[in-house]
């Protein structure tokens, strides 16, 4: 099954990596002088999360984390992808520096260098400090400025040990599933706060690089964006410019600004909200960046909504195309196409798939194993796609799994499973699934393929 993946194409350096992100894995909320996050106030939302789940507990990853490290090795990984809690770290947001909260992250660290593993840190999924929602929020333009203080923080802490840095995760979700939609926190249906809080998250993000870089010589600074394929449902000209609509939606509007092209004209009319721009900031939204980041798991198809909200397109649901338990259809292709893109639409000169994976309903048989056949033919799949797009010329450096375990899937609570070890959360133990072996396959195949090239 992984001689489906030209390995050749992959360089010898490959980073193979798992994701995660602290909120949904973490725990300990409140635990050694930890805030309260916006995820936290959403979660305890009645409500607001399937079966009323929180993220109190999650993995316990904040008591556990030497045995996940055992795991990574057991997968044979040489990278991880993990998020600092902001709340840890600056618990009112901005101000006070809490000891505990960073020696957390630097004893992780290094436990990970101990262990082989590169570190790739973000500095923000999702949890903003409750205190700082309190003050508005990302609508606020003071957020992207202690948003990148408090990097400066994290950059000088751990910036001897570590070279990897994202400023931001799904920036998108952030703003628009957050503020639009109100499916994720702070649970927001207002279209002024979620422009706003899309301007400001790209600022923060380009203020935090400059803040990164001068704290850490040597950083390499990126951004995580989830990107989607889109289809027009039909060939009717209102369906092509309702894809249009939710290309910019979904892409060019994170994409555009960091590559110094400005927020996309065509959008700024959708929306009709003024942006709250200064002098420069769009110079500042463009510092340039070391990497980009894909995580995408779906392609979307799309039809033309004139009466719904912005963008105006809603999602259609194909009959008869294979989908995952999250109901996400599945196109492996679409992971090829989005990296071809921004190799040559915006001229990538390192590019990470920081997260992809899937869902499915696992089940633990008697002997206590779990085979995963779906996931695992997802996997190679996508990692085949992956590779192909190396070989017609993405620079692609590295492959993060969602996720290392099963965690708290934010509005879906823990009813979903996304990892490569199952976690049992009567008891918190850990099982490496199928998908997990497969991928340890595929990783030592590579290695080998590599020794026997140098
Ligand atoms: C992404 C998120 C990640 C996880 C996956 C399934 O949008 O970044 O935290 O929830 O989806």
């Amino acid at each position: 099954m992984s001689d489906r993946i030209d390995l050749a194409a992959l360089p010898h350096d490959f980073l193979w990596g798992t994701a995660t992100s602290a909120y949904q894995i973490e725990g300990a909320v409140a635990e050694d002088g930890r805030s309260p996050s916006i995820w936290d106030t959403f979660a305890h939302t009645p409500g607001r999360i399937a079966g009323d789940d929180h993220g109190d507990v999650a993995c316990d990853h904040y008591h556990r984390w030497r045995e996940d490290i055992g795991l990574m090795r057991q997968l044979g990984t040489n990278a991880y992808r993990l998020s600092i809690a902001w709340p840890r770290v600056v618990p009112g947001g901005d101000g006070r520096v809490n000891e505990k909260g960073l020696a957390f992250y630097d004893e992780l660290v290094d436990g990970l260098l101990a262990a082989g593993i590169t570190s790739s840190v973000t500095l923000y999924h999702w949890d903003l400090p409750q205190a700082l929602q309190d003050r508005g929020g990302w609508p606020e333009r003071e957020t992207a400025e202690h948003f990148a203080a408090y990097a400066a923080v994290v950059a000088e802490r751990l910036g001897d040990r570590v070279t990897h840095w994202a400023t931001l995760n799904e920036p998108l979700c952030s703003a628009w599933i957050g503020h639009l939609e109100g499916k994720m926190a702070p649970g927001l249906t207002d279209l002024t706060a979620a422009v706003r809080a899309s301007y400001h998250l790209l600022l923060g993000h380009g203020l935090a690089t400059q803040a990164i870089r001068s704290a850490a010589p040597g950083a390499e600074v990126g951004i995580v964006n989830n990107l989607s394929t889109v289809h027009a449902a039909t060939d009717r000209p209102e369906d092509e410019a309702a894809a249009r609509r939710m290309d910019g939606h979904t892409n060019r509007w994170w994409l555009d600004p960091i590559h110094g092209r400005g927020f996309p004209t065509d959008m700024r009319e959708v929306y009709g909200v003024e942006l709250p721009e200064r002098a420069r900031d769009l110079t500042t939204i463009a510092a340039p960046l070391d990497w980009l980041g894909l995580n995408y798991y779906f392609p979307a198809t799309v039809t033309d909504d004139p009466t719904g909200p912005a963008p105006r397109a809603r999602q259609i649901r194909r009959a008869g195309v294979p989908r995952t338990g999250m109901d996400w259809e599945i196109d492996a292709t679409g992971i090829e196409t989005l990296l071809l893109r921004l190799t040559h639409d915006y001229g990538a000169r390192r590019l990470y798939v920081t997260e992809n994976g899937s869902a499915y309903p696992d089940v633990v048989r008697p002997d206590g194993t779990v085979e995963d056949p779906e996931r695992q033919e997802y996997l190679v799949q996508h990692l085949a796609a992956c590779a192909s797009a190396a070989r017609k010329g993405a620079p692609l450096a590295g492959y993060f799994a969602w996720s290392l375990l099963d965690n708290f899937e934010w509005a879906y609570g823990y009813e979903k499973r996304f990892g490569l070890v199952h976690v049992d959360y009567r008891t918190l133990a850990r099982t490496i699934k199928g998908s997990g072996r497969r991928y340890a396959d595929v990783i030592r195949a590579h290695g080998a393929r590599a020794e026997r090239a140098a």
